[in-house]
């Protein structure tokens, strides 16, 4: 039975929050297998909006148990916050499951990470300053706090103090701060033990007893395939491995059991945070992107550089996550629009690239090479068939479609649940 992932095809926010959403009630469990509180779904469900970030989307499906996966990183503060939210709002969130080896965001990494970004000045990467790169350093550098060592006093004093060994001498030497004492980092974060308690648990066995039973997985990517730490545009990047891949390391789940990949991808691009970005727009029409998508960030309000569809960007999200299913989300947002340029390849100092090009330094000056689909007028937010769309709207789907390396199973026109065209039925 199926293990099914969901994960961005673009540098984040296409609406894997919205999709995620639309599929809870198939499915039994929602996974989520990288990253943290950097990440920022908007999920409305009738009049009700919701804003999420560290917990799995799946958490508003009643009956699904949300998990944690063993790849995200946990700022306990924001879990406890988000799960309070959600409890005064009536929703049921006595399933969440958290994996004993996710790793936990400490105070002094959150203070790094800001600290490091302003010490970076023009270098900086825009990150969300929840402390997430400094939290995955430490994992690989073997130096994490993991949920398990919360429930060990003495394991956890140990490993705050091994930690802060290093983290307090580069907070005050080089930056000039105070860290947070081994014993107030301790304090803080034994203070949540009793209330994790229940909920710890070893998720991949759990998962994989559930795919046993022939139950459904759905895996739920933050972030997307150009901020992965392996295939994105490094080092403009988050630092988690945000594709299918991360999928089966983020959650215990063999790639053997990945049945469908599930990728969602806007009608057009967006971007927050620096790095290269081929077809975002510096004039008018990147305004009227930002201003009919409302394309500013759920978690730190920025606003987000906005530009048109590109082609081989969501061929080579297709390619390194094995996409089986495109998810077109926004279309509504390009009605009105005279002629819809999409980027089919790039010009990079007279060259054609047809595909990512192997240098960094290519994508920062590549061009983008556009053809030019005839636009459409009709409000299109009320369409439920393929065949409600207007024939230029439908054309425009088909044509992304044949560019873009796999089919299109559903097209987004609007951001409410019902606001979906389904072409294959996903699950
Ligand atoms: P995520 O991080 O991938 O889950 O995406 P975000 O939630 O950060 O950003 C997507 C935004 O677009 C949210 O505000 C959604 O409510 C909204 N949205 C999703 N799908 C559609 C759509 O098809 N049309 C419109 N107009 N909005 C959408
Ligand atoms: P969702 O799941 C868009 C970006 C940040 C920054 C870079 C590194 O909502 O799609 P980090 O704090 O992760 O170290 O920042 O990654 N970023 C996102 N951009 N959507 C997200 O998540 C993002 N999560 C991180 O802006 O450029
Ligand atoms: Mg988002």
């Amino acid at each position: 039975m199926p293990a099914i992932a969901i994960i961005g095809a673009q540098w984040g926010d296409e609406g894997k929050g919205k999709a995620t959403d639309l599929l809870g009630s198939r499915v039994d469990y929602v996974v989520k297998f990288n990253g943290g509180n950097n990440a920022g779904h908007t999920v409305v469900i009738g009049d009700e909006k919701y804003a999420l970030h560290l917990l799995p989307s799946g958490i508003l499906s009643p009956g699904v148990t949300p998990v944690i996966g063993n790849g995200v990183v946990v700022d306990l503060a924001v879990l406890f916050e988000e799960l309070d939210a959600l409890i005064a709002r009536g929703v049921d969130v006595s399933l969440l499951k958290v994996s004993a080896n996710a790793h936990v965001i400490a105070d002094y990494n959150r203070t790094i990470d800001k600290v490091t970004e302003r010490f970076l000045g023009s270098r900086r990467i825009g990150t969300t300053g929840r402390g997430i790169g400094p939290t995955y350093a430490d994992k690989m550098n073997r130096i994490g706090i993991r949920i398990q060592d919360i429930f060990d006093e003495k394991i956890l004093a140990q490993k705050v103090e091994g930690a802060l060994d290093l983290k307090g001498q580069i907070l005050t030497k080089i930056y000039n701060r105070r860290p947070q004492t081994v014993e107030e980092t301790v304090e803080e974060l034994l203070a949540y033990a009793e209330r994790l308690r229940p909920m710890v648990c070893d998720t991949g066995l759990l998962l994989n007893q559930a795919l046993d039973r022939g139950e459904t997985v759905l895996l739920e990517a933050g972030q997307a395939t150009l901020l992965d730490v392996d295939h994105g545009t490094y080092p403009f990047v988050t630092s988690s491995s945000a594709t299918s891949g991360g999928a089966c390391t983020g959650s215990g789940i063999p790639p053997t059991r990945l049945d469908q990949v599930i990728a969602i991808v806007k009608a057009y691009t967006t971007r927050v945070g620096e790095g290269p970005f081929p077809t975002e727009l510096h004039d008018d029409n990147g305004e009227h992107l930002r201003k009919v998508g409302a394309e500013y960030g759920t978690t730190t309000g920025r606003p987000r550089r906005c530009g048109w569809y590109d082609a081989v960007i969501a061929r080579y999200a297709a390619r390194v996550n094995g996409v089986t299913d495109f998810v077109l989300t926004k279309l509504d947002v390009l009605t009105g629009l005279e002629k819809v340029p999409v980027c089919v390849a790039y010009d990079v100092d007279g060259v054609r690239h047809d595909e990512m090009p192997v240098n960094q330094s290519d994508f920062h000056h590549a061009v983008p090479i556009y053809e030019y689909l005839d636009g459409w007028w009709e409000d299109i937010s009320d369409a439920r068939e393929f065949s409600d769309l207007p024939v230029n709207a439908q054309r425009y789907v088909e044509a992304v479609e044949a560019m873009s390396g796999a089919r299109i199973s559903a097209v987004g026109v609007g951001p409410s649940r019902a606001a979906t065209v389904v072409r294959h039925e996903l699950i």
